[in-house]
């Protein structure tokens, strides 16, 4: 079945999820909540078309039919208009997402999907006050959508197999590397490890044993040059699960179990460091520095997809 997309929200996610579907060669409609909204979301695609070609991985001609390919509106009922399938992108606040959920249930038709792009909250806990709880699910994207090829699917209570079928053809599609979960847990299969590790370098920051910098070098120049080619369970296997029994046995005992932010991450949040989108976090965000660092990180990102693709079986294609 070839679906009809529309995705709510127009912002970080928003708009970079519209793009890779219409990458893909999907007409795509996109809900803003003002016109404000909707700018910024176009401005967006724009920059994202211009970098995708300066770095030839589109012609100037794709550049044109892929942003032909994206209509921006604020009118909810013309962006639903002949959609068969939805993802919401709307921010990440469990009473708003489940007034929406409501809310499309009751625009959208029986047999259309409508998806969440929630970082982690349950499906079921979303499709809370809908009526049609089987086609409600998650489509987890990862920032940016069109660069990053996982998107985790995660099924409600009551969530159909054919929902979840449709998600996953519609991502194959979408040239997505989808992966479904079998059960709806908080944070699904990547944020739990992102997560796990991000507590640990607290951890060890709060410790003394290295400073900041030395911890994002350490894991850049390690685990971060492998993990792209063997995940957690066939880096064991190549370790050999012997070394890596004993070595779980002394390890696990004694690794972080905080159950919230440690101290040094709690201070900056409360006075209000937020990181890059403010000037200052773990790191000193000068507005050089920001330049540099997401040129360095989406021009990474864009040769790993060069790779994908030229390493695609004919089969896939
Ligand atoms: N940013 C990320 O790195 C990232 C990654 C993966 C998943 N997500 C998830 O994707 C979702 C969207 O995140 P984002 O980063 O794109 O957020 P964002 O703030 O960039 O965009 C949110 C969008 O929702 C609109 N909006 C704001 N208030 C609204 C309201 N009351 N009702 C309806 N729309 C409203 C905004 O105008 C905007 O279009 C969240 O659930 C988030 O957790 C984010």
């Amino acid at each position: 079945m070839r679906e009809q997309l529309a995705v709510i929200g127009a912002g970080t996610m928003g708009h970079s999820i519209a793009l890779t579907a219409a990458w893909a060669g999907m007409p795509v409609q996109v809900w803003a909540a003002d016109l404000h909204d909707l700018n910024k979301g176009k401005a967006g695609i724009e920059e994202k078309l211009a970098i995708l070609r300066d770095n030839q991985l589109i012609t100037d001609d794709e550049q044109i039919e892929i942003e032909q390919r994206i209509r921006f509106t604020t009118a909810l009922e013309a962006c639903l208009s002949g959609a068969t399938f939805v993802i919401e992108a709307i921010p990440e606040n469990l009473p708003l997402k489940q007034i929406w959920f409501e809310k499309l249930d009751r625009l959208c038709g029986e047999d259309v999907i409508l998806a969440s792009n929630t970082s982690g909250l349950s499906p079921t806990d979303i499709a809370w006050k809908a009526r049609y709880k089987h086609r409600i699910l998650v489509t987890h994207f990862w920032n940016p959508a069109h660069l990053i090829p996982l998107v985790e699917v995660v099924r409600g209570a009551e969530t159909s197999d054919e929902a979840a079928q449709r998600a996953m053809n519609l991502l194959n599609h979408m040239d997505k590397k989808p992966v479904e979960l079998k059960k709806d847990v908080l944070g699904s299969i990547v944020n739990r490890l992102q997560y796990a590790l991000f507590r640990e370098a607290q951890y060890i920051a709060e410790m003394g044993v290295a400073t900041i910098e030395d911890i994002d070098t350490a894991v850049k120049y390690s685990i971060g040059r492998r993990l792209p080619v063997t995940g957690p369970f066939m880096t064991a296997d190549m370790g050999g699960l012997d070394v890596f029994d004993s070595i779980s046995g002394y390890l696990f005992p004694d690794l972080s179990t905080h159950s919230a932010s440690l101290p040094a991450m709690r201070a900056l949040v409360d006075s209000g460091s937020y990181g890059q989108k403010n000037g200052k976090g773990f790191y000193e965000w000068t507005p050089a520095f920001s330049r540099q660092m997401n040129r360095e990180r989406e021009q990474e990102l864009m040769d790993w997809l060069k790779k994908d693709r030229r390493n695609r079986t004919p089969e896939t294609t």
